[in-house]
């Protein structure tokens, strides 16, 4: 079989997404062969390379198919996808789902020490970005203009250089605008990962491939959002405590061996439980209340 007969994933070789990325691949049963430093990792079990690269050139990977999937931010994507249109490159892809990771904002951040008087004291000053087109179509809304020093990288460098008065960079810890003694003061864009893929036909075997991924992603999915609740019940409020567990539709009940009026519940809640609904449920008589993270679910 040919290297291009092969499912090709695009994926952040280092970064904000690239360890939830890799975390995501394990839990969805792929054993990948990496190193790290590799631009290709082959995973052994399935028929799929994964390519390390920035996540700038996903979009563009997957929009010119030399991919079929892509894991990417939002925002990158939809910057590239402005700037591919400009140079008249095709911009089209398919969105699978949007992932429960990857959250970040596009935020205007200026050096510590600056007061900050407001979007409009930008106007006219010079702002470094890697986002040229986010960053213009926010001030564009805010009636302000600015002069764009277009970086593709270390952006966060760029008022101590004297190369720009201000940035608009991506901010998930913070931890890069505090090493750099900038501080966040507006955000432009809100984000999270989303995973892409090709527009044209998958052939029969990438297509099983990605019915097979997309099915274990759901489960990864709903699985975090779900918790597994154990308790022993008095019979005669099974029906109220039930109501209290959000997303519990016919939960497992059991008999106590030795304890007539007792019943032992397990139920699969969609969301986790807080301590107020685990209060209410002792108050219903409920005991030996446990609630247990769900690792992979399958419906
Ligand atoms: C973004 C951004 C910052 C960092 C912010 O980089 O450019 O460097 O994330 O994250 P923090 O708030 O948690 O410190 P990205 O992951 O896009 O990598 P790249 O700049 O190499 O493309
Ligand atoms: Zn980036």
């Amino acid at each position: 079989m040919s290297a291009t007969k092969k499912f090709r994933i695009a994926m952040q070789k280092k970064g904000r997404l690239s360890i939830d990325t890799t975390d995501l691949f394990k839990s969805c049963g792929l054993k990948i062969n990496s190193r790290e430093d590799r631009l290709i990792s082959h995973v052994e079990n399935m028929d799929i390379d994964l390519l390390r690269v920035r996540d700038d050139d996903i979009p563009g990977l997957v929009m010119d198919h030399v991919v079929d999937w892509g894991i990417v931010g939002q925002d990158v994507l939809e910057e590239i996808g402005m700037e591919r249109q400009q140079d008249g490159l095709p911009t089209d892809y398919t969105l699978v789902r949007k992932l429960d990771f990857g959250g970040c904002r596009l935020s205007l951040a200026i050096p510590v020490e600056q007061e900050w008087k407001g979007v409009e004291s930008l106007n006219g000053l010079k702002i470094a970005t890697t986002y040229p087109n986010l960053t213009k179509r926010y001030l564009d809304s805010m009636g302000v203009s600015f002069k764009v020093v277009h970086l593709t990288g270390s952006v966060e460098v760029a008022p101590r250089a004297g190369l720009a008065d201000a940035i608009c960079d991506l901010v998930s810890s913070g931890a890069t605008l505090d090493a750099n003694g900038l501080k966040e003061v507006q955000v432009v864009y809100r984000s999270q990962a989303v995973l892409i893929q090709r527009n044209q036909e998958l052939f029969p075997e990438k297509k099983l491939i990605a019915d097979t991924l997309v099915n274990r992603i759901d489960g990864m999915m709903q699985a975090h959002g779900s918790k597994y609740i154990m308790l022993h019940a008095p019979k005669d409020k099974v029906e109220e405590i039930t109501a209290l567990l959000p997303g519990a539709e016919s939960p497992t009940l059991l008999t106590l061996e030795g304890n007539p009026n007792h019943v032992a519940m397990h139920v699969v809640s969609t969301e986790t439980l807080f301590w107020e609904t685990m209060e209410k449920l002792k108050a219903l008589g409920a005991s030996s209340i446990l609630v247990l993270p769900i690792e992979k679910m399958l419906k």
